[in-house]
């Protein structure tokens, strides 16, 4: 292993996929966590959604850091600790280095452990200067960044992934945001903002179907890993709009009656019932910034793409 690339595990209890399975399904509306979504298969298959022409977020957001990445890393300053939530394959801190001189070390965080090193051991091998050390870790769990001697500690939450949560997390998580970074930290995250919901509805859909193949990973991956009994094949995924949540919903419907077997537990499902996976909110920068400023956080800057598609939002911790 390269001398640049150091990991740190602060790995999930075993048990946590099969009972927060159990504990979905034996819930009314049936759910599971969408952090689940992301085993192996499922962050190769997110990677094709993010290429898809109707999901224009990922595209959006690098075409920001290209033309403002420059700027962005002035406020960061030299020997920063750059830290990136949901790292996934590296591809917008590739640019983001780019514009970061000076960097006292990078360190990804990914709840997909093998995916995570994977990737720290390509971009190691790219970039032999960079110091890589590699979180393994639930960001919704206690986890600590690890000591060095950088001048300031800044998170970047790429991808609107925040928006994946629901307001009362996310504003733990920011709570958690705000206490790891010491003051003068910075807080720079990506943030899919509200828009003409045809356009959200194209990005949810994408015509090749990646994303419902995403979603129905869960199904496969809850036969692999937990011996789950379930007809596959009567599931479908639906992806839309909801105007008054400002949030895209995203589930696995049964077509027909069906029951899921896991060990001694049975879960009936009717015909059209769905589970729920996952939840996208669209944001404003403004309301986020007031949402922010009462955990403690000032409002830097924004940068948004023409369209007004996507931003990023950079705040710092006082
Ligand atoms: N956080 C992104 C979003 O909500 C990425 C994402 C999560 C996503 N799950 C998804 C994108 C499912 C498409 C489909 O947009």
């Amino acid at each position: 292993m390269p001398a640049r690339l150091r990991i740190v595990d602060f790995e999930l209890p075993q048990e946590s996929f099969r009972e927060a399975v159990i504990r979905g399904l034996s819930t009314h509306p049936k759910s599971i966590p969408s952090k689940f979504l992301y085993d192996e298969k499922g962050s190769e298959l997110f990677d094709m959604i993010t290429r898809q022409p109707e999901y224009y977020q990922t595209r959006t957001e690098l075409a920001l850091i290209d033309t403002y990445g420059d700027e962005i890393a002035a406020h960061f300053g030299p020997k920063a600790l750059l830290v990136e939530y949901g790292s996934g394959n590296n591809k917008k801190i590739r640019r983001l280095l780019q514009s970061c001189s000076e960097l006292e070390a990078y360190v990804p965080v990914d709840i997909s452990r093998d995916y995570l090193i994977k990737n720290a051991k390509a971009l190691v091998r790219e970039l032999p200067d960079l110091e890589v050390i590699a979180l393994s870790a639930d960001i919704l769990q206690p986890f600590s960044l690890p000591p060095t001697h950088a001048n300031k500690q800044v998170i970047y939450f790429p991808g609107s992934t925040l928006g994946n949560f629901e307001p009362a997390t996310m504003r733990r998580l920011l709570q958690s945001i705000h206490q790891m970074i010491r003051p003068k930290g910075m807080f720079l995250v990506g943030l899919d903002l509200k828009k003409d919901p045809m356009v959200l509805h194209r990005a949810y859909n994408d015509a090749l179907g990646y994303t419902a193949q995403f979603e129905l990973n869960l199904l496969t991956r809850m036969q692999r890993e937990l011996g789950a009994q379930l007809d596959r094949e009567a599931f479908f995924y639906e992806g839309f709009y909801n105007q008054s949540q400002s949030r895209v919903e995203m589930y696995v419907t049964t077509r027909s009656e069906q029951t899921i077997r896991i060990e001694e537990h049975a879960f009936t499902l009717e015909a059209g019932e769905r589970i729920h996976l996952e939840n996208s909110y669209k944001f404003e920068v403004e309301s986020f910034a007031d949402f922010a400023a009462p955990i403690g956080f000032r409002f830097v800057q924004a940068w948004q793409d023409d369209r007004k598609y996507f931003a990023l939002v950079l705040l710092e911790a006082l």
